[in-house]
């Protein structure tokens, strides 16, 4: 991740068409000057003149049982909504490697039998996802390699697990391209994972 010590708002790592067209212009940069914007936004507004103001965004959610009641919801909300959203840009690329390789992919042969099957039971999650959220590969507490949903904007990092891939399953996500066709847009996901960002997540938390 770009900002992992300071609150702000970046831009992309590469430009709003780099993906296309499996993840087109428009919704990009919809998501990106918009929705992630929004987010941001009012996570600022939420820990504006709380001592939360000196702390990075990872450290606030890590430990959401210390947050204020009066803030915590929105803090979960937008603060989730800014923190995912970093971590989904940073595992995308134009330039993919399409698979994962060494460690990584050696841990998700060993987890799920096959990088294919990995990829059917991450699918069947995001397809089975109700409503908004978000799909994850993630370390659990065992140290082994799990596919989880988050609902709204509720963080993977919130729930103490180490997050290695992340698919927004929010229908703003994905809806100018491809509407109600959730299924194409995860099939289309896959050729935009930035692998290397996924190995070096999963190499730095050994
Ligand atoms: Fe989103």
């Amino acid at each position: 991740m770009s900002e992992n010590n300071i609150n702000q708002f970046a831009s992309l790592p590469y430009e709003y068409d780099a993906l296309e067209p499996f993840i087109d212009k428009e919704t990009m940069s919809v998501h990106h000057t918009k929705h992630h914007r929004a987010y941001y936004d009012k996570f600022i507004k939420a820990i504006e003149g709380t001592s939360l103001e000196n702390m990075s965004v990872i450290d606030i959610l890590k430990d959401l049982s210390v947050l204020p009641e009066d803030k915590k919801q929105a803090i979960i909300n937008n603060g989730g909504g800014y923190f995912n959203h970093n971590f989904f840009w940073d595992i995308l690329s134009p330039t993919s490697n399409k698979a994962p390789f060494e460690a990584l992919e050696k841990e998700i042969v060993t987890s799920f039998e096959s990088f294919e099957n990995f990829k059917e039971k991450f699918k069947e999650k995001a397809l089975t996802l109700f409503g908004s959220g978000w799909v994850w590969l993630v370390l659990n507490k065992e140290g082994k390699l799990e596919i989880i949903q988050t609902r709204n904007q509720d963080s993977a990092i919130s729930l103490g697990l180490k997050p290695i891939l992340a698919l927004d399953v929010w229908e703003h996500a994905y809806y100018l391209k491809y509407q109600n066709k959730r299924a194409e847009y995860v099939d289309a996901f896959w050729n935009v994972v930035n692998w290397k960002q996924a190995e070096f997540l999963f190499n730095s938390y050994k």
